[in-house]
């Protein structure tokens, strides 16, 4: 018995200078806290708040009604998403007053409203700048080409502002996003409702720089003086010296073109076919060896 609990003993005797010997535990880390660049807390503001009624036109009241025929009249609250939509764009962003209206047109509660607001990022629940710039740094966009880290700089760098702001002169507001699906031609950005995608920190202030000279020609509220397409006589944005994309044009205002910036068409591989190049063949056409 002596014998068994002996070493026992000694091997307790030793434990606390064993565990106090031992390398320290790794210790638990996780990444900071980022906050979401958009405020989904309403606070009452001049331009945001309950007093400010919001109506929609005549004509969006006609595409309400478009947009109600699709679901059965029982179920008009499955129309909530694109009627708040139309209620942004309409008045700039999703205040109060929009998300009221949707809520009393569609027979819901607005607390219901709120909650389908606050959840998407792409009800913007506070004024935005005439050209919302966002960016993707989900990792697709972090790893590919340049890397989003170095287009955010770019952005930063060139309009002098942050994640989550608005410039003075109202022109441009940033925000940081994740994955808008266009992983394929990473980094990417996107502008209102077009995707600028194989960005470099060069094509992108080049992009600011052709925003802000059009920016006064341009009125995409109403859609006076909207960019009217590519500019037959310009072949490529390297033209002009505004990237290596096609342009649009709006009073000989060159502005890039949506889509990739590196002068690929959409997502196929920039150094051309590199497989599939020989003749197809198939049960009617036999390969060579075989004939
Ligand atoms: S990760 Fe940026 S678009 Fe998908």
């Amino acid at each position: 018995m002596v014998s068994k609990l002996t070493p026992a003993a000694f091997r307790g005797a030793f434990r606390p200078v064993r565990i106090a010997s031992r390398a320290p535990c790794r210790a638990f880390t996780a990444s900071p806290r980022v906050a979401s660049d958009a405020l989904q807390v309403h606070r009452d503001s001049p331009e945001n708040n309950a007093n400010i009624p919001f109506k929609f036109t005549e004509q969006n009241n006609k595409l309400i009604d478009e947009i109600l025929k699709r679901y059965p009249p029982q179920y008009k609250k499955a129309a909530v998403m694109p009627i708040l939509d139309l209620g942004q764009r309409q008045h700039g962003f999703t205040s109060l007053g929009v998300m009221n209206e949707v809520a009393r047109l569609l027979e819901m509660p607005p607390m219901r409203v709120y909650e389908v607001a606050t959840f998407y990022t792409m009800y913007n629940r506070s004024p935005v700048g005439k050209w919302h710039l966002q960016a993707c740094t989900t990792t697709p966009c972090q790893l590919g080409g340049c890397g989003s880290d170095a287009i955010m700089k770019a952005i930063e760098g060139h309009l002098g502002i942050k994640p989550g702001h608005t410039t003075k002169d109202g022109l441009f507001t940033f925000s940081e996003v994740e994955c808008l699906g266009a992983c394929v031609n990473a980094p990417m950005v996107q502008i209102n409702d077009d995707f600028y995608e194989d960005l470099t920190p060069e094509s992108t202030v080049k992009l600011l720089k052709a925003l802000q000279a059009s920016a006064k020609d341009v009125d995409t509220t109403s859609g006076k003086g909207a960019l009217t397409g590519e500019d037959k006589n310009v072949k490529s944005g390297k033209d002009v010296g505004v990237g290596s994309g096609r342009i649009n044009t709006k009073d000989g205002v060159p502005v890039p073109a949506p889509g990739p910036m590196s002068g690929r068409k959409t997502c196929e591989n920039i150094k051309g076919l590199t497989n599939l190049t020989s003749e197809p063949w198939s049960t009617e056409v036999f390969k060579k060896e075989f004939a």
